[in-house]
């Protein structure tokens, strides 16, 4: 249990909130490189309680600025793309993608009112179809040379999703190893061929076990969780019999994402970003260390769910997430339906906006949570005292290639203790693919 300040401490996000600093320091996934995409490439963002306008130019190039015009604040999301910028329709004041005013049209000739107007401007970058946004004090922190971002265009899929929650319990969740086992069981294994970028649909890897049986038979998994380069290792082992054991290796990336394994060759690496204190998306990206990802499948078996343009997900709220009791009774251990992100999202949603973490009673299963938090608070008071050196990974250039992988794996093994088989099926991946280097520090 915690205090209501503390809770406030870890969750809130405004530009002078603890927690909200803290994320600052970071590059925060902002869109999807596919929503630029339109013939208005032009798109408003909030992202930390705030707004801003996110436009790709004729060139290419990216701008991210203050949503509302340093003239009188008409919104620049309604801009036109012009000239070296993007120019606010209200009076035609242009604005660079550094924020620099270049032109005033209206006013007098010769008018030096241009030169005094900075128009707020923040460093914006694209990886693997996400486009991330830097809100920080001082220079951005190079992207850490992780899997996700390694791995070629062909080998990787970009999504997203919303959240009607605030974003520490839906990163929370990714924390949690035990849930799977009740939240998404189903009382009967789906074939495996339709299981093609699906969560918990395949079968474990140097195994024939599906997943589903693993976490519905074996529901009392042991937990080891570290800190590790990244942010922490959680390591869930659950004894199948005397000789095998399954073994369901996954990660927190500091500050926000986490790094689990989806099927023997895929990984989701995703990010939880505040919207505001009471909303956030999750990001993610489907990384291949084998074939070429089939996105047009995975798209359209998202957009099942999701509907465009805010990617807000068909169930929700409103619908009682769909919820049918005899399904529960017959099929799933929720009856909310088979796509296990409408189970997380009612899970993190019906905690409330913000979870009333002065009410909780943390078990042994939330040791992962546990750790997290102590690693959160102590990043918090290092971002509050300004000693950003001291914060966990935000690498320079030269040390971006110590922060590598990390290593995602769910298998069987029989012979390998949980460390060692981590080794083995994470370097039997990386053997297979075209791109995947070797892990450091491991
Ligand atoms: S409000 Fe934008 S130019 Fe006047
Ligand atoms: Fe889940």
């Amino acid at each position: 249990m915690m205090s209501q300040e503390q809770n406030d401490f870890i969750t809130r996000v405004g530009p002078k909130e603890p927690a909200g600093q803290l994320l600052r320091q970071y590059w925060q996934p902002i869109a999807l490189s596919d929503e630029l995409e339109g013939v208005h490439k032009i798109k408003a963002v909030r992202v930390l309680g705030q707004d801003f306008v996110l436009f790709k130019q004729e060139d290419g190039s990216l701008g991210l600025l203050d949503k509302h015009c340093s003239h009188r604040g008409a919104d620049l999301t309604y801009g036109r793309l012009e000239d070296g910028g993007i120019r606010c329709p209200f009076h035609g004041w242009l604005f660079d993608a550094t924020g620099n005013c270049l032109e005033t049209p209206a006013e007098p000739e010769g008018s030096k009112l241009c030169t005094r107007i900075k128009q707020g401007a923040y460093p914006v970058q694209e990886r693997s179809g996400i486009i991330f946004g830097y809100f920080g004090i001082g220079e951005a922190p190079a992207f850490p040379e992780l899997d996700c971002f390694n791995a070629p265009d062909t080998h990787v899929f970009a999504f997203k999703g919303l959240f009607e929650c605030n974003w520490l319990q839906a990163l929370e969740v990714g924390i949690d190893p035990a849930h799977a086992s009740y939240l998404h069981r189903f009382f009967e294994d789906e074939d495996e061929t339709a299981s093609y970028g699906k969560q918990f649909r395949s079968t474990s890897a140097d195994s024939d076990l599906p997943v589903t049986k693993v976490l519905r038979e074996y529901d009392r998994p042991t937990l080891e969780v570290e800190e590790s380069e990244v942010g922490m290792r959680l390591t869930a082992v659950r004894e199948l019999d005397e000789d095998q054991r399954h073994v369901r290796i996954t990660n927190l990336v500091f500050p926000q994402a986490i790094v689990i394994p989806m099927s023997s060759n895929m990984t989701i690496s995703q990010w939880h970003v505040p919207v505001d204190d009471h909303n956030c998306y999750w990001y993610a990206i489907f990384t291949s260390f084998t074939d070429a990802v089939d996105k047009e499948q995975m798209r359209a078996q998202r957009l099942e769910l999701y509907e465009l343009p805010d990617y807000i997900s068909r169930r929700n709220r409103s619908n009682n997430y769909g919820f049918d009791p005899v399904e529960q009774q017959k099929s799933t251990y929720l009856g909310m339906g088979h796509d296990i992100n409408v189970h997380d999202q009612w899970a993190v949603e019906s905690q409330g906006f913000i979870q009333d973490r002065t009410k909780e009673h943390l078990g042994t299963t939330d040791k992962g949570i546990i750790l997290y938090r102590r690693l959160l608070t102590r990043a918090i008071k290092a971002c509050l005292a300004a000693e950003y050196e001291a914060l966990p990974l935000r690498p320079t250039a030269e040390t971006a290639h110590l922060f590598t992988g990390p290593i995602a794996i769910d298998g069987v093994t029989s012979q390998h203790t949980p460390q060692a088989y981590l080794e083995y099926a994470d370097q039997d991946r990386r053997n297979k693919s075209s791109w995947a280097t070797s892990v450091t520090s491991e």
